[in-house]
């Protein structure tokens, strides 16, 4: 059995607003989003920047949202760099401009992930709601790659676009990606409420996955892709977060410390704010990071189970969202007794299942 270990975080993610341009219906934020009154202040935010640094986090996501939605934005990717932290910026890339791509090299970001909605413009928009957001990506990915920064493009696969997978690598490639990521929907946030339409079928998840293969052997040497397929076809759910309060810390645009993103769905969960509370604090003795920590909490089947320090059990909101309970093993398992349920959600989607845009 695992104590639950007191090694910080490899990583903070700062999700720094909840606003966006873009409306994707696959979107992982809460189905409540936050308005800019409520977020953080710049100055909490450089203090909450300090405090990772301090107990020896080594690199931040800052991610949204749009985090260039964010004025400070260069002043806290600055203050990231002065404090030796590897800083990566999450974006849709539709605010990048020319001027906004000189500032934030000038400041130190040393990584840009840069998301497409599709291969193609038509898919992209009905998507992410955004006219002519795919000529900007475009220029954005050249932006990048002129001011010499790491390029990963991320592409998010779902029914209507899973077609188009063998377009979005070579995109990828010729944008000069050092990394593509081919990643199947997660069904949270607003994912989950738009499931029945963005499920794919099993045929597509297949003719998925060997593309992916065929591109990978191809491609090897030249860039790499990873590849996360619907947790729903699994047989073995995926390690979330690398474990509840092991690897990770997310700050909500609020101030919440969160074990994962989606940590707000569980209810009686008391999650504390960095507007009251160090980050070293909450990560070594707050509640809401124990409470899953480790294996010790774990029922059967994961308690008895060869696999429970490699899964860490599942996802805790994942278990929530599918069986009303945040404490079992992830309905993902083969093992666990809710398992048939994926069955049942597989079955009911359908490509014409209207889709609800976030806000
Ligand atoms: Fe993971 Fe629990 Fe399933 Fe074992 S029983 S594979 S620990 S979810
Ligand atoms: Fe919360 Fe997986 S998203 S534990």
């Amino acid at each position: 059995m695992s104590a639950p270990h007191p090694a910080p975080p490899m990583a903070l993610l700062a999700e720094l607003t909840h606003r966006c341009p873009l409306k994707c219906f696959y979107c992982s934020n809460p189905l409540e989003l936050v308005r800019a009154s409520g977020e953080l202040r710049t100055e909490d935010w450089l203090r909450v920047l300090d405090e990772a640094a301090a107990i020896g986090i080594l690199q931040v996501h800052f991610s949204g949202g749009e985090p260039m939605a964010r004025k400070d934005l260069v002043t806290l990717v600055r203050h990231a760099a002065k404090l030796q932290l590897y800083s990566n910026l999450i974006t849709s890339g539709v605010l990048l401009t020319d001027e906004a791509m000189a500032e934030l090299l000038e400041a130190g970001i040393d990584h840009i992930q840069l998301s497409f909605q599709d291969s193609e413009q038509q898919g992209a928009e009905f998507i992410g709601g955004y006219k002519g957001a795919q000529a900007k990506k475009m220029d954005a990915a050249r932006r990048i790659k002129n001011a010499g920064l790491p390029l990963t493009t991320n592409f998010v696969i779902h029914r209507h676009n899973a077609d188009r997978v063998g377009a979005m690598i070579e995109l990828g490639a010729e944008l000069g990606s050092s990394r593509i990521e081919i990643a199947h929907t997660q069904y949270y946030g607003w994912g989950l409420l738009n499931r029945d339409g963005l499920l794919p079928s099993r045929e597509q998840l297949d003719r998925t996955s060997e593309v992916v293969e065929e591109a990978r052997a191809r491609l090897k040497g030249v860039l790499t892709i990873d590849y996360v397929i619907p947790d729903y076809y699994a047989a073995r759910p995926k390690a979330c977060m690398g474990g509840w309060g092991n690897r990770f810390m997310n700050i909500s645009p609020t101030g919440k410390a969160l074990p994962c993103h989606a940590a707000e769905t569980i209810p009686d969960l008391a999650l504390p704010s960095v507007r009251d509370h160090s980050i070293g604090d909450i990560w070594a003795h707050s509640e809401a990071f124990q409470k899953f920590r480790g294996t010790e909490w774990m029922p059967e089947p994961c308690q008895s189970c060869d696999r429970r320090e490699i899964d860490w059990g599942g996802c805790r909101c994942q278990a929530l969202a599918l069986t009303g309970r945040a404490d079992v093993a992830d309905p993902v398992c083969e093992k666990s007794a809710d398992h048939a349920l994926l069955a049942g959600f597989i079955e009911q989607a359908d490509i014409n299942a209207p889709l609800k845009a976030r806000g």
